[in-house]
């Protein structure tokens, strides 16, 4: 299913939105135009990665300086080991729409635990 995230417009290049779905994803537009969407939350620790900083089609967090293939989800550089989960864009009349992947998110466990109610 497709969730319509927002208006191309609205996220300017090199910014980014928010998607609030559980957990929520974050859409990225490079500066090259280019737009992708991957889990928002970091995969070592409990960080939103649109509080990094875009290089190319990579983000980077700027705690621990992870890095992200925003095409992959693959980790370039550590500390994080697990990928982040990408989904599918499609872009349709000015609007971002992300087809949520079925794969199960690499969270880490304290945000694992309070999405499944627990305590984080
Ligand atoms: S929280 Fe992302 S690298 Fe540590």
């Amino acid at each position: 299913m497709m969730n319509p995230a927002c208006r191309l417009a609205g996220i300017p290049r090199g910014e980014s939105c928010r998607l609030e779905t559980g957990p929520p994803v974050a859409v990225f537009r490079t500066e090259d135009g280019e737009v992708y969407a991957i889990d928002d939350t970091c995969t070592h620790q409990d960080a939103s990665l649109p509080d990094g900083w875009l290089e190319g089609r990579e983000v980077e967090y700027p705690l621990h300086a992870s890095k992200f293939d925003l095409r992959t989800g693959a980790v370039d550089a550590p500390p994080a080991r697990l990928p982040v989960r990408t989904h599918q864009v499609l872009l349709e009349d000015g609007t971002v729409y992300v087809a949520l992947s079925d794969a199960p998110p690499n969270l880490p466990p304290c945000v694992a635990a309070r999405l499944a109610g627990g305590v984080a």
